[in-house]
């Protein structure tokens, strides 16, 4: 199992958002997470393409783009063109959440497809074999730094069993409220990518936040990859 950290950019400081990654990168992490909001489907607004497109020469880091809007399919050739690696949308907004899935592939991303808490495991066992992750949110999305809801747990542990059922290969990716309180437990459930936000950017230290979270990750899991992994 790989766990890899991808800092949610949502809590950076965004005057400073090339550093504040940087620093985050320099820590371990492997992952950028960039939560892009329409204050339709979320209440809340954050930012489009352009922003990604800024961000892409400053690092080889995989770009993990978290679309909570509605009308995805309009906007992902963009994120596409702008340098996202992965694309992740929400089963909720999509009504034709098969052929968006085919549109990410299409344009060369690796997609996704996010769950909300109130979202039962089942309702994508139709589309598990068509992606690279399923993110299970364990907050409802639209802010960062709100508590952890536990009813993610068996989410992502039914995930982790249903992939070994089916033979499948997609990864588990767990959002909201992840820090040190929290983390060994989603690990322990099957989560492989976390991502963090103001854990990892709050106070002064965004390194040694990302360096800490990762290592607290990696005690907790079972069996541990560490390639890649730039611990500093
Ligand atoms: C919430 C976003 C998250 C958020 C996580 O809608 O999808 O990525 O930034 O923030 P924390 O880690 O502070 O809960
Ligand atoms: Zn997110």
């Amino acid at each position: 199992m790989l766990i890899e950290l991808a800092p949610s950019v949502l809590s950076a400081d965004f005057a400073h958002l090339a550093d504040n990654v940087l620093a985050a990168i320099k820590g371990g992490a492997t992952i950028v997470h960039l939560d892009v909001m329409d204050g339709h489907f979320v209440p809340n607004i954050t930012f489009g393409p352009p922003i990604v497109k800024w961000m892409r020469p400053i690092t080889d880091a995989i770009f993990d783009v978290h679309l909570m809007i509605e009308n995805a399919d309009r906007y992902i050739p963009d994120f596409a063109a702008a340098g996202a690696n992965w694309i992740s949308v929400h089963q909720e907004a999509c009504v034709h959440l098969n052929c968006t899935l085919q549109l990410i592939e299409h344009h060369g991303c690796k997609p996704g497809v996010v769950i909300n808490p109130a979202t039962p495991v089942e309702t994508l066992s139709e589309v598990l074999d068509m992606v690279n992750l399923v993110l299970v949110m364990s907050v409802n999305p639209g802010f960062g730094g709100q508590k952890f809801i536990r009813g993610a747990l068996h989410k992502i542990a039914n995930l982790a069993r249903i992939r070994k059922e089916r033979g499948l290969n997609f990864r588990i990716e767990v959002d909201g409220g992840i820090a040190h309180d929290t983390v060994a437990d989603v690990v322990r459930a099957g989560a492989e990518l976390l991502v963090a936000g103001s854990a990892v950017f709050d106070g002064h230290d965004i390194t040694g936040n990302a360096r800490n979270l990762l290592k607290a990750a990696q005690d907790a899991a079972p069996e541990v990859k560490r390639a890649g992994m730039k611990m500093v």
